[in-house]
């Protein structure tokens, strides 16, 4: 099953670029900018960075970006992504970047946008791995900066599809940043928020998203099915879910799998991804493998797994259909 895995037509579209700095490049990055590292080795680095928790994994996620600081770095960390994603045959990839995360510490934010950019024109044209960019805002910061950091995003609208929201959601509600998601929307951008899994009032949040700021999407949302309205309102709604197993398995008490076959049996839009690969040491193909492995999963399921995700995918009918004809072929042939 691993093999129909690997050959697997795949959809990404819940992966943080941030969250794809290996230890190596990092490594490279910061030799390249003089920059003195606290581990010696990539293994001593690994060993190091522990934890149980979302906020205890964003502590090490952030001190790492450090070494990201000019546009080639930036340009390095998504193709070393695109190369990997595209021998897993991702076909196409929806990847969250954190301006604020860089521009808090005086990175600007066209050195950001412009090494991502770049590396996704020339990844489609090596690799025919197609990508676009959804902006997080980091919710643990104001509104007022989220609002600054949109008007700054402007002018490379149309190198943007969506909006979204991570960092640490506790105390951090939808709503805090209901007038930015009301102005992206204004400006054409597709809405997604985070949920994540098990936090502090997680149903409520996941009320704030569909009744207050209208999302198109719900990265994580595994506590919907806490709530059968939810369950009820994102099923009327068509809304798609980006779960990602084995990064429930390292900030969760597990991977929620389970709950990844209830979802599947509510015929919700339930797909698999990856979150941030290189710290929890799964690529999407990994991801699938864990499902595969705990639920039993027939090759129908997989499949179905990756239609849902061309099907929520942000990209013209045109196009999906396109993704759908090689996922049938593929499933025809096996
Ligand atoms: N949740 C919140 N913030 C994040 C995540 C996540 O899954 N990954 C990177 N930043
Ligand atoms: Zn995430």
């Amino acid at each position: 099953m691993n093999d129909f895995i690997a050959g697997l037509p795949k959809c990404e579209l819940h992966l943080h670029i941030e969250g794809t700095l290996e230890p190596e490049l990092k490594f490279d990055l910061a030799r390249r900018n003089g920059i003195a590292l606290p581990h010696a080795t990539v293994e001593e680095a690994r060993a190091a960075f522990t934890f149980d928790s979302l906020s205890t994994f964003l502590v090490g996620y952030y001190g790492s970006m450090d070494v990201l600081r000019t546009e080639p770095d930036f340009y390095d960390l998504a193709s070393a992504y695109l190369t990997k994603a595209a021998a897993q045959n991702v076909r196409y990839a929806e990847i969250f970047f954190d301006p604020q995360a860089h521009t808090s510490r005086g990175v600007p934010f066209d050195v950001v946008i412009r090494g991502l950019r770049r590396a996704i024109l020339d990844a489609e044209r090596l690799n025919g791995i197609r990508a676009q960019l959804i902006m997080c805002f980091l919710r643990d910061f104001s509104a007022e900066y989220a609002m600054a950091t949109l008007l700054e995003s402007l002018p490379y609208r149309e190198w943007i599809v969506g909006v979204g929201l991570d960092s640490d959601e506790r105390g951090n509600p939808p709503v805090k940043f209901a007038k930015v998601f009301a102005r992206a929307r204004q400006e054409g951008y597709l809405l997604t928020m985070h949920c994540d899994v098990d936090q502090e009032n997680s149903t409520e949040h996941i009320r704030q998203c569909l009744e207050v700021i209208g999302v198109d999407r719900i990265d994580h949302g595994v506590n919907a099915l806490d709530d059968p309205a939810l369950v009820e309102e994102i099923k009327r709604r068509g809304l798609g879910l980006t779960v990602c197993p084995v990064s429930n398995g390292f900030v969760t008490d597990g991977s929620k799998a389970e709950a990844i076959r209830r979802m599947l049996d509510l015929d919700l839009r339930v797909t698999i991804n990856s979150d941030d690969p290189a710290y929890f040491r799964a690529y999407v193909a990994e991801n699938l493998e864990l499902v595969h492995r705990e639920l039993d999963l027939p090759q129908d399921d997989l499949v179905r797994l990756e239609r849902n995700a061309f099907e929520i995918a942000w990209l013209p009918r045109s196009v999906k259909h396109t993704y759908f004809a090689e996922l049938d072929a593929y499933a025809r042939e096996r």
